[in-house]
């Protein structure tokens, strides 16, 4: 890392976690595809994040906050200021007692649903099978036709680039697979409400959530999941399918041919690709229907 750089002036101010120059994006989203982040920082405690992020403001370099880049893309093909992360120390997932499970933003989401199994607690088998983080499903409102996780939410840890605090569920803003969490601030746990059950029984219903997935989504390919909102009583999936759009491709990002709203990455697909194809797809949808598809996925500029 070269003298004088700002990742060099972070070091110099105490930061403690990683942080690299031009990070490829490819290895951060599950799409496989992007370019570089100007810098990419792996945060080990709320004080790396309040220094990196008070530097960041100074010297006005945009920045926004990773989980595992599951519904995450960087339109420009690159970032052009820090992409962050959340490292090991906010993964922690503990079981508080009379149903409560308190997890780090940085646990892997598919941990905690198995964690609620072991634990004989019900309420998030409706999230089996979706990848990500804790944060991120947090930030998403994470769910199925079957639940959300904000049903399960008593209260959200955020940190807003100064202090922490929890805040209760009812004064978060969430809705369809959005959170009200704003730019500027950081997840970084959530204390969940489950039901006491028996292991055999989540167990099972995990398994039937898995089963249906299988059935009904494509498995093998890079996908950032499904890519469109659902409209108000619709399914983005049937009216993209009605409209024929099932195996359409660009370069190399195809519609599924399992399921509609899934663009998949046959292989060195890039994001103008996906762009492209995505724009294809909402332009036979409104011909069709007259019905503008919105993006689920989280579209970065910068
Ligand atoms: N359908 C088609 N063709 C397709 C896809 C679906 O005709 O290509 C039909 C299905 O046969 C079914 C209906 O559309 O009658 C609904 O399909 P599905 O049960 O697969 O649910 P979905 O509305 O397409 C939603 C979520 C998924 C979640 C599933 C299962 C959204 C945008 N999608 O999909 O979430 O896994 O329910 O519960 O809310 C995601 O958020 O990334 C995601 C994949």
């Amino acid at each position: 890392m070269k003298n004088g750089t700002l990742a060099c002036e972070i070091l110099e101010r105490g930061y403690e976690g990683e942080i690299r120059e031009g990070e490829p994006l490819s290895r951060h989203v599950s799409l496989g595809t992007g370019g570089q982040a100007a810098l990419f920082a792996v945060a080990r405690s709320v004080k790396d994040l309040r220094l990196l992020v008070g530097c960041l403001k100074e010297r006005r370099v945009p920045w926004i906050i990773l989980g595992s880049g599951n519904n995450v893309v960087f339109a420009n093909g690159g970032f052009n200021g820090c992409v962050l992360r959340l490292g090991a120390g906010f993964a922690r997932i503990l079981d508080e007692g009379e149903g409560t499970l308190n997890a780090g933003a940085a646990a892997p989401l598919p941990g905690l649903v198995n964690r609620s199994a072991e634990d004989g607690l019900s309420g998030l088998e409706c999230l089996a099978g979706i990848p990500g983080t804790v944060g991120g499903a947090v930030f998403m409102n994470a769910g199925t036709s079957s639940g959300e996780i904000a049903a399960a939410i008593l209260e959200v840890q955020i940190f807003d680039g100064e202090n922490t605090q929890w805040v209760p569920s009812a004064e978060m803003g969430f809705s369809y697979r959005s959170s009200g969490v704003a730019q500027g601030q950081i997840i970084l746990g959530a204390r969940l409400k489950l039901s006491p059950s028996s292991r055999g029984e989540v167990r099972s219903r995990i398994r039937a959530q898995n089963d249906h997935r299988a059935g009904t989504q494509p498995s093998g390919y890079p996908s950032a999941g499904c890519w469109f909102r659902n409209p108000e009583g619709e399914s983005a999936g049937r009216l993209i399918d009605n409209a024929g759009m099932k195996g359409e491709k660009c370069g190399a990002a195809q519609v599924s041919e399992v399921h509609a709203n899934f663009l998949i990455n046959l292989g060195g697909a890039t994001t103008a690709d996906f762009l492209a194809l995505a724009e294809k797809v909402r332009q036979a949808v409104y011909q069709r229907y007259g019905i503008d598809l919105e993006e689920e996925v989280r579209i970065v500029n910068g």
